[in-house]
């Protein structure tokens, strides 16, 4: 949804204690828990229509080896060209802008015959946000009536804040009956609404839907989801949406038993991290106070916080985004989801193409970024389908922007997020022989088209370049060609644009870029490019602007309380040039 914001606002408040302790059954979660399959990775496929995913499922996802999609809200939902309506639903027929229930069907089984389940994100919460309309497939409504569905007295009127919106994230009363950015909040505490609820999650499992994404969890009590759950016919795989905010009432922690949480400390810490704060702090996920990994589901970016600056994002400077996502698959913490997004303008716009989704051999087409099909991706998929569960090992850590580790005896990855290259002698726990780099080759009958390194008594040499990454598994064996690829499949017409800003700043303020290309934010402060310190007073940033690209830009200096300073007009312009790199030199002004 488009309103997550605040509880990220929230996340400067001191811890409070707050609200009773859930009672939990245990027995219940345990059958939704992470996908136990031998292949765990979730793709994203956000706003995808339903033969846009089922194309993309037999060309590519099966293929490719991946688990799961997770897919946009079937439900009828009220009209508009933004992607937000479609997360407020209007009836449960199936017919959304992602196509008709005839079409979902056919994704689903298309999907399935190629090796694919199906995760459908899921609306418990509530309806719609607006006072009155027709939906998508021409049921009309008012904010409290839905025909034949429900009326005024199945939604909470919390009478706690003006206009029932919830105001506080520490009362539980308020994020649970209040409505969040004045979507109708369904009463789920009662009988009649739970039991519309599975009605509709069950009509959605007789479909062969594989799994649920609970949309806006934190907003129904846990036993309330707890309930609902315990209607359905079959045990599908749970994920939930509760997005975490210190001294907030409402915890993470609460949900673990319906199935598994997303963990939103973990999308700010990889974006902390790869941003400047050092990768080295990634060794042990399971010790930060987050739910655990076996509870976990993660990604480095979803729909929501890819908008509004809580996550890197396909637009991150110096492929912290890709890197970040070999990360997310290499290490063992979680159940991970990859986005698979579009560029957009307005942090409103609705898919490309009428969501009709497609994708180059390698990546981007057009809007479409297509993430998971960046080389890098698939390679880290076949890495984790074969690493399973295995234990981290041989971690090394020289410095806090380079890692490597091993997972038991099948895989080893090494990521430089720093900008100058590694060389290293690693020590695994590999068996010996020729190993295929997954990150830029795949191999094929022991041919290896990327670089290949040869494991000799557990130990091999390498050299990863800057803001690069290798991995190795015992599924890849095969000689390389030693021809490196680049991990970053952006288009040819790019080229890497260095600015050093001359500010003098006193502790605690940064300097930040911002400008009128998406790739530089389109003026949003929220999504503006951190500059490095490294060389202070020299603040520095390279960035991957298309060729031949004129654009403005200003760089603005963050205060220690967040708000932020510009600097003077006019507007800084440049262009991007034909090819190659080039470094812009200022000084704040
Ligand atoms: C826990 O859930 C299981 C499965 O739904 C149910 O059979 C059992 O009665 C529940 N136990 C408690 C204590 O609620
Ligand atoms: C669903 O949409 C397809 C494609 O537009 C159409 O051929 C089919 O008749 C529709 N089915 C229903 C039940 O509306
Ligand atoms: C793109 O994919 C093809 C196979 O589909 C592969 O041969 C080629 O090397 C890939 N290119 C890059 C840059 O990874
Ligand atoms: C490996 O092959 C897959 C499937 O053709 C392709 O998508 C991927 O880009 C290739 N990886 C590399 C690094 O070339
Ligand atoms: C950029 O401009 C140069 C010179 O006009 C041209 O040769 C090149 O094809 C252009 N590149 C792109 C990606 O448009």
């Amino acid at each position: 949804m488009n309103f997550k914001t605040a509880s990220f606002l929230l996340a400067a408040l001191p811890y409070v204690l707050s609200g009773p302790l859930v009672s939990l059954n245990s027995t219940n979660g345990l059958a939704a828990r992470a996908p136990s399959s031998s292949k765990s990775v979730i793709i994203q496929m956000f706003e995808w229509t339903w033969d846009s995913v089922a194309a993309e499922c037999t060309n590519f996802i099966g293929p490719a080896g991946y688990g799961y999609v997770q897919v946009s809200p079937p439900q009828e939902h009220i009209t508009g060209s933004q992607w937000w309506t479609d997360y407020q639903p209007v009836s449960y027929i199936l017919t959304s802008k992602r196509g008709n229930r005839s079409q979902f069907q056919n994704m689903i089984s298309t999907c399935h015959a190629a090796g694919v389940k199906v995760i459908v994100d899921t609306i418990f919460n509530h309806m719609a946000g607006v006072d009155s309309g027709t939906g998508v497939a021409g049921s009309p409504f008012t904010h409290y009536v839905y025909n034949g569905i429900y009326q005024n007295q199945d939604f909470h009127h919390c009478g706690l804040t003006p206009g029932d919106d919830i105001q506080d994230y520490t009362s539980r009363a308020q994020v649970q009956t209040c409505e969040l950015e004045n979507l109708a909040d369904l009463a789920t505490d009662t009988d009649y609404v739970r039991g519309r609820l599975a009605t509709y999650a069950n009509d959605l499992l007789a479909l062969g839907a594989d799994g649920l994404r609970l949309d806006a969890a934190k907003h129904i009590a846990t036993t309330d989801i707890a309930n609902i759950l315990s209607r359905l016919t079959a045990k599908p795989y749970i994920t939930q949406e509760v997005i975490f905010g210190a001294g907030e009432a409402v915890q993470p922690s609460e949900y673990v038993n319906n199935g598994d949480v997303q963990e939103f400390r973990y999308t700010s810490a990889l974006k902390d991290a790869f941003s400047g704060g050092g990768i080295s702090s990634l060794q042990n996920l399971d010790n930060q106070g987050w739910v655990s990994g076996t509870q976990a589901n993660v990604f480095v970016a979803n729909h929501d916080t890819e908008r509004n600056g809580a996550s890197l994002n396909h637009n991150s400077p110096s492929n912290t985004y890709v890197l970040a996502m070999i990360f997310s698959l290499a290490h063992p913490y979680g159940t991970p989801t990859i986005l698979s997004s579009y560029t957009f303008s307005t942090t409103d716009d609705g898919a490309p193409n009428g969501g009709a989704g497609s994708c180059a051999a390698n990546g981007s087409s057009g809007s479409w970024v297509c993430e998971h099909r960046f080389p890098a991706m698939a390679g880290m998929v076949g890495f984790r389908n074969n690493v399973g569960s295995a234990a981290i090992t041989n971690w090394v850590s020289p410095q806090s922007q380079q890692i490597a580790f091993g997972r038991g005896a099948l895989g080893f990855v090494a990521i430089n997020n720093a900008d100058s290259a590694w060389t290293a002698t690693f020590s695994t726990s590999l068996p010996d022989g020729a190993y295929c780099n997954v990150i830029n080759g795949n191999s094929t009958a022991g041919a290896c088209t990327g670089t290949g390194f040869t494991v000799s008594g557990g130990k091999f040499t390498a050299t990863i370049n800057a803001r690069d990454a290798i991995a190795i598994h015992t599924g890849a064996l095969g000689t390389g060609s030693g021809i490196v690829t680049p991990t970053n499949p952006s288009n040819p017409g790019t080229v890497t644009v260095t600015f050093q800003e001359t500010a003098t700043t006193t502790f605690g303020e940064n300097i930040f870029l911002v400008g009128s290309i998406s790739q530089l934010g389109s003026w949003a402060p929220a999504s503006a490019i951190a500059l490095s310190s490294a060389s202070y007073p020299v603040w520095s940033v390279s960035v991957t602007l298309p060729a031949n690209t004129s654009f403005q830009y200003k760089f603005i200096r963050k205060e220690t309380d967040g708000t932020f300073v510009w600097e003077s007009d006019p507007n800084r312009q440049a262009t991007a040039g034909a090819s190659g790199s080039q470094t812009i030199t200022t000084s704040w002004r």
